[in-house]
């Protein structure tokens, strides 16, 4: 028997949206030049214009920054910076339903998840971090541990607001200020959050926002005025970012892209198992740098776990975003979804076979249904690239020494999944696992006070926990 649901949608009241955007540069927002449109990608409605920052907007922003730490930030006490970064959180916890309906227009992702997930984590960064700026000579960094100076940070669409408090709040904790650059997709959070700053009395500078593309992350970049790069995104972009920064004396941490093998041994519980695969793929329409898109299946269960899991994902609910049933939501861009169906036709011309259950997506926006490809050898394009959509591709393993050899045979090695009964095999497996985080009997999970980053292509640095604040100070190496 199944239950039909009824329609919850979440209500758009809350938020105003403003019908343009400037920048938020010295404590005030200030008139952009050049806009370019913001849409709901569940809709394709315009929901905003948003300002381009050329360089005298960068420029303003850099030096804004530089005045609030020559000036205020550096010179504070570690316990005043905590009570600014403890407002910041408080306020961001009151105006938490504005951030979840607006991060879920402008994003596409499911409500469930902004309201459950992203608001609360990002609040509680802020708070996590506000706990240390004024213990940051416990922190066993150092005995007088100092900031960097201005930090220019650049952040995806993902996970719009999440990222920036990954960013902003370990800078503001050791006493750096910020440059924060949102995705030209994903901006509206982030000039909430810079209102937020506003409502804290942050003394002016302290953070700055401008928004803008490509061009703008790369002004700033490049910036002289600037002492550190802190980036999210591809590991495309990751190499040019390296490459700009390598002749200068700028300090840098790269977060970029993954393909995670979720690994499952034959003496794992099977149904735990298959909700844990679902959430390590469909979470956040698999736009998830750590996602877990290479499932490793040991032979002699991959028939029962797949079975399981087609069931499963028959139940998955796709569509609305603002509704509070939806499972899984739009696709951030037409970019990306395009990328997405490129690769997974990619899939089907190389000889995988691709299954999805039957849903019915809109007609306007940017859908793409849940998709597992089986029959996917190691030298498929959807084995080895990064499709960060909703797409699964299944391979099989015999021994646990070829589940490894599976595993690490990657350029990434960001995060990894290990789904077993058994605590020594577990505990093998990790050692040998050549990724940055790695979770055993669940998937996706994620606190402050535990770092997260990847090996080889997947990045440069923690972020997060004792090791995040070291990226933040001066001379402590942050492997
Ligand atoms: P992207 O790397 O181009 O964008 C990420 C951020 O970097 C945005 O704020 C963007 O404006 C900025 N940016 C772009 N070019 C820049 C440059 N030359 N200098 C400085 N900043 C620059 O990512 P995109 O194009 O949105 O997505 C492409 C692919 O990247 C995705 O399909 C996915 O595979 C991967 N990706 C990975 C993410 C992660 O969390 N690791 C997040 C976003 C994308
Ligand atoms: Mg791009």
């Amino acid at each position: 028997m199944s239950f039909e649901y009824a329609p919850a949608p979440e209500s758009r009241a809350v938020v105003s949206i403003k019908p343009k955007y400037g920048h938020f540069i010295g404590g005030k927002f200030v008139a952009g030049s050049k806009h370019f449109p913001t849409i709901n990608p569940a809709t394709e409605e315009v929901l905003s214009q948003i300002a381009l920052a050329g360089k005298a907007e960068v420029d303003a922003a850099v030096k804004a920054a530089r005045k609030a730490y020559v000036g205020t930030w550096s010179k504070m006490s570690g316990k005043e910076r905590g009570k600014y970064l403890y407002r910041i959180a408080r306020i961001m916890q009151e105006r938490a339903r504005e951030f979840a309906v607006l991060e879920t227009l402008d994003n596409g992702k499911p409500i469930r998840e902004s309201r459950d997930t992203d608001i609360p984590l990002a609040a509680a960064h802020f708070f996590y971090h506000a706990g240390w700026a004024d213990k940051l000579e416990y922190a066993g960094l150092g005995t007088s541990p100092k900031p960097l100076g201005v930090a220019g940070q650049i952040i995806p669409w993902n996970f719009p607001l999440l990222m920036l408090a990954w960013k902003v709040a370990p800078a503001l904790a050791a006493g750096n200020t910020v440059v924060l650059k949102p995705a030209e997709s994903t901006s509206l959070t982030a000039l909430l959050f810079a209102e937020v700053c506003q409502q804290a009395e942050l003394p002016a500078g302290v953070v700055n926002i401008v928004t803008g593309d490509g061009s703008t992350g790369a002004l700033i970049v490049n910036h002289p005025g600037i002492d550190k790069i802190a980036f999210t995104g591809s590991t495309e972009v990751g190499k040019i970012i390296a490459r700009a920064v390598a002749p200068t004396k700028k300090s840098v941490t790269l977060e970029l892209g993954g393909k995670a093998a979720n690994i499952v041994f034959d003496d794992a519980p099977i149904d735990e198992t298959v909700e844990g695969i679902v959430n390590g793929i469909f979470f956040n329409q698999g736009h998830v740098c750590c996602a877990g898109s290479r499932l490793l299946l040991q032979e002699n269960v991959a028939e029962e776990v797949l079975h399981k899991l087609k069931n499963r994902m028959e139940k998955i609910r796709v569509g609305d975003p603002m509704d509070k049933n939806t499972d899984v939501g739009a696709i951030n861009s037409k970019e990306q979804l395009a990328k997405i169906t490129e690769l997974a036709a990619a899939g089907d011309a190389e000889g995988a076979e691709r299954w999805s259950p039957a849903c019915n997506l809109p007609a306007k926006g940017f859908w793409f249904a849940p998709t597992i490809f089986t029959g996917v050898t190691q030298a498929h394009r959807i084995a080895r690239e990064e499709i960060f959509g909703p797409v699964l591709s299944v391979l099989t393993f015999r021994t646990p020494q070829e589940a490894i050899e599976k595993a690490n045979n990657t350029p990434f090695g960001l995060s990894a999944g290990i789904w077993s009964e058994k605590g020594s095999r577990t505990l093998w497996a990790s050692q040998q696992l050549r990724a940055g985080v790695i979770w055993a009997n669940t998937f996706n999970k994620f606190d402050p006070t535990s770092p997260f980053g990847g090996y080889k292509e997947s990045g440069w640095g923690r972020e997060g926990g004792r090791h995040g604040l070291s990226a933040y100070l001066k001379g402590v190496s942050h492997e």
